[in-house]
């Protein structure tokens, strides 16, 4: 699974462009899906494009509110992302969780909100810098993990995103990446009792150089990209050696 979030990026313009040209450059797997999270504002225009092009890319929303509350004012419930044909979403990224506050509890509404509508969560976790400095980063994940138990496993996708290494230039070396996701994996088959060994994506300053490297682990399962999925053809390119 190769996904490209584009964060609070582009305009309906660029995402005309960049699900053209991606769609046409693709050599498209079907064991490795091509997911495209645009800014909510864009999911129509994407969900339409996608189908008039018949383009391999699948739809991913950045968020979803849990819709116990219909009268939340800015939010998008997992019914409107099924009639936007989106059939991923990103949840508990950690820019959510920092600037909206987001805790465990709602992380499971939203969970839960999403998988009633056939919406597979790419679950996102990682660790600040602080954490890892001290040596703390498996049980910080691990407290991260927790609100999995007790949901379908084959649905869930892990995305870990090390917090220092978001944006920042400096993506995690492979022995680490390697530790960490084996660590999720066991914790997850252990703990939570997933049937099946979960699937967990990398994520955080990944480029058309390191992608190949990061992707040589048989523990990394996919690429959550952001800076390096704006551009159509790194992003294509990315996808292909992938
Ligand atoms: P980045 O962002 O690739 O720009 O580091 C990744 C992400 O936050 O999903």
């Amino acid at each position: 699974m190769i996904v490209a979030n584009w964060k609070m990026n582009g305009s309906k313009e660029e995402v005309d462009s960049w699900l053209r040209f991606v769609s046409s450059n693709l050599s498209p797997n079907i064991d490795n899906l091509c997911i495209f999270c645009p800014p909510s504002c864009y999911l129509d225009y994407s969900s339409s494009l996608i189908k008039e092009i018949s383009s391999p890319v699948q739809l991913g929303s950045q968020n979803i509110n849990f819709s116990g509350n219909s009268a939340l004012t800015g939010g998008i419930s997992s019914q409107m992302l099924k009639d936007l044909s989106a059939e991923h979403v990103l949840i508990g990224h950690s820019e959510q969780r920092q600037y909206f506050n987001e805790d465990n509890d709602s992380l499971k509404s939203k969970i839960t909100d999403a998988l009633t509508k056939d919406i597979s969560p790419i679950f996102c976790i990682g660790e600040p810098q602080e954490i890892k400095t001290d040596n703390r980063t498996k049980d910080y994940l691990c407290r991260q993990l927790e609100i999995l138990e007790s949901f379908d496993s084959n649905l869930i996708t892990i995305a870990y995103e090390p917090i220092w290494a978001i944006g920042s230039g400096e993506n995690a070396d492979n022995s680490y990446i390697e530790e960490v996701h084996s660590h999720i994996k066991e914790f997850c088959c252990r703990e939570l009792n997933f049937k099946e060994k979960v699937s967990v994506v990398y994520g955080g300053s990944v480029k058309l150089e390191n992608c190949e490297e990061i992707l040589s682990s048989s523990e990394v399962d996919g690429l959550l990209i952001g800076g390096a999925s704006l551009d159509p053809d790194t992003f294509s390119k990315i996808y292909n050696l992938s």
